[in-house]
């Protein structure tokens, strides 16, 4: 089924130089990229961002973290992309992330772990309505292309 995914490339994937490698790796999967944007940190943002997440233990450390520096929001598209994504990029934690992943690769840990990639096509349509308006994804209308 075609999809749409959202990818961030967080603060510390931004500080090691490797948004070039993440995006890379997914283009050459095929997926197509249809929105990109460095996003200074924003309390308020980050807050709407990760609501889901707001009460749990690591909630204050994670927006600590991803209000140390800018990141990159991306948006992507492609059969059955969610899934696809989330397996590229591996487990939670680095750490324990599987062999090859981006996690394992460049992540560190739980918290400085590269990227966030969206856990269902649900939480994919919130998110890219969260930090792109309609008009900065790439369409028929705007992309003489046609590619999406
Ligand atoms: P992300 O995919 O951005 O979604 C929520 C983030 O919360 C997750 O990646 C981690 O960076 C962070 N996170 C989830 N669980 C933990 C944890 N147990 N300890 C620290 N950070 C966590």
């Amino acid at each position: 089924m075609k999809q749409r995914t959202c990818v961030l490339i967080k603060p510390d994937g931004i500080e090691k130089n490797l948004v070039g490698t993440v995006l890379n790796r997914f283009e050459k999967e095929g997926f197509h990229l249809i929105g990109l944007k460095l996003v200074p940190p924003s309390r308020p943002l980050l807050e709407s961002f990760y609501a889901e997440h707001a009460g749990k233990p690591f909630y204050p450390g994670l927006l600590e973290f991803m209000l140390s520096g800018c990141f990159i929001a991306s948006v992507w598209e492609g059969e059955d992309v969610v899934g696809k994504v989330r397996k590229i990029v591996g487990a939670t934690n680095s750490k324990e992330a599987e062999e090859n992943t981006l996690r394992k690769l460049y992540g560190t840990d739980n918290r400085r772990n590269l990227v966030h990639a969206s856990d269902s096509p649900n939480s994919s349509a919130r998110e890219i309505a969260t930090l792109f308006n309609i008009s900065e994804l790439k369409s028929k209308e705007n992309d003489s292309n046609g590619q999406s």
